[in-house]
């Protein structure tokens, strides 16, 4: 099969290898990839960036997310059947969906909203399960109250505003003055021009900022949010509870707690909470989210499609930061 690998961290382009098809194990089952996203966690993992929480042998598989078919099942799987039309994010030390097959846990996938395409579907998984744990498991967001979501025009944005209407809350969030139309079709109540705007000084009394930029950005959610509100940030440092939660050495939580000091001490200072978010990848939540989507017949927001032979030119292009929702990788169709 066809895989696209690098061989070594700081290589900006992986290239297209022929490598064995995988046979699943007992929990897995081996799917026929359809379509995969990019998501920027490739283009940190290709340089390097992620090597304090991840490390990887080389050569390495690139690809966080796809959709696709069922073509064998390992001994004991009994959810899934070879036909299903599935989609998932693999586990983190188990990815490579940039290739025509991956065996995957059937714990890490669901079966797709069935009205969607392959390429709609591999659109939701990471940013979808990412937005999901932010807004619902750790803001818990109720009817009535205000988050702001920073980059609404991206690939988080494009899920995570839809998905804070549906919980009922009022959204506001920043866009280049181009992507108003966009974000405000997603759902958005108001829309800020971060290039003209400054949304701290405009926005007050949130109850959640869900952060996608991190640095000063970040920073700047403690002005927007009030007392007993919430920040997650899913760019900004990492803190010591998380390094404790994902089970990191003590150098290491000691090395975030320095790190993210300025974090927690304005979280402090305006009774807040500050969260680090590294998403989880989870087959039950991703079935929540089919349900969902299938039951307000929603689609995702699609920048651009290129063929697996062009995975170059569609990292190139997620690296110019200004997707209009998600880039798909079109593989075996
Ligand atoms: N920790 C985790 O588990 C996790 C999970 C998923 C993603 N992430 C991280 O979250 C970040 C966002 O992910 P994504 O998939 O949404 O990326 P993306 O699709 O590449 O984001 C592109 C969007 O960013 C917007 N943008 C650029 N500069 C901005 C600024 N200064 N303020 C507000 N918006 C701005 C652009 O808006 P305009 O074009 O309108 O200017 C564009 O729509 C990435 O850093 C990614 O690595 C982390």
């Amino acid at each position: 099969m066809q895989a696209a690998q690098i061989t070594h961290y700081h290589q900006t382009t992986p290239t297209l290898q022929t490598i064995p098809i995988p046979t699943p194990r007992d929990h897995e089952v081996l799917v026929k990839i359809k379509a995969a996203s990019i998501n920027p966690i490739d283009l940190k993992t290709m340089a390097g960036g992620l090597k304090l929480l991840l490390t990887y042998p080389m050569p390495l598989t690139i690809g966080s997310d796809f959709a696709g078919e069922v073509v064998a099942v390992g001994k004991r799987v009994t959810q899934f059947k070879v036909g299903d039309a599935v989609y998932g994010r693999p586990q983190k030390n188990h990815i490579g969906t940039f290739a025509d097959y991956i065996a995957v846990a059937t714990a890490d996938i669901a079966l797709m909203p069935r009205h969607l395409t392959y390429q709609e579907a591999a659109a939701i998984p990471l940013v979808g399960l990412t937005s999901y744990q932010a807004l619902h498991d750790l803001m818990h967001l109720t009817p009535g109250q205000k988050v702001l979501i920073q980059g609404g025009a991206g690939g988080i944005g494009t899920i995570a505003i839809p998905l804070a209407k549906r919980m009922g809350a009022y959204v506001a969030t920043t866009a280049s003055r181009k992507n108003f139309e966009l974000v405000t079709c997603l759902g958005a109540d108001r829309a800020i021009d971060y290039h003209t705007e400054d949304f701290a000084e405009t926005l007050t009394d949130y109850d959640a900022v869900f952060d996608t930029r991190g640095g000063t950005t970040l920073e700047q959610a403690f002005r927007v949010v009030k007392p007993g509100g919430t920040v997650v940030s899913v760019s900004g440092l990492p803190t010591a509870k998380f390094a404790k939660d994902y089970g990191l050495p003590h150098w290491k939580r000691a090395l975030f707690a320095l790190a993210a000091h300025k974090l927690t001490r304005l979280a402090r200072q305006t009774k807040t909470r500050y969260h680090f978010l590294f998403m989880t990848p989870s087959g039950r939540q991703l079935q929540v989210l089919t349900d969902l989507i299938e039951q307000d017949a929603w689609h995702p927001t699609i920048d651009r499609t290129f063929p697996l032979s062009q995975v170059d030119q569609a990292l190139a292009h997620a690296r110019g930061g200004h997707a209009r929702g998600k880039i798909i990788l079109n593989i075996g169709e």
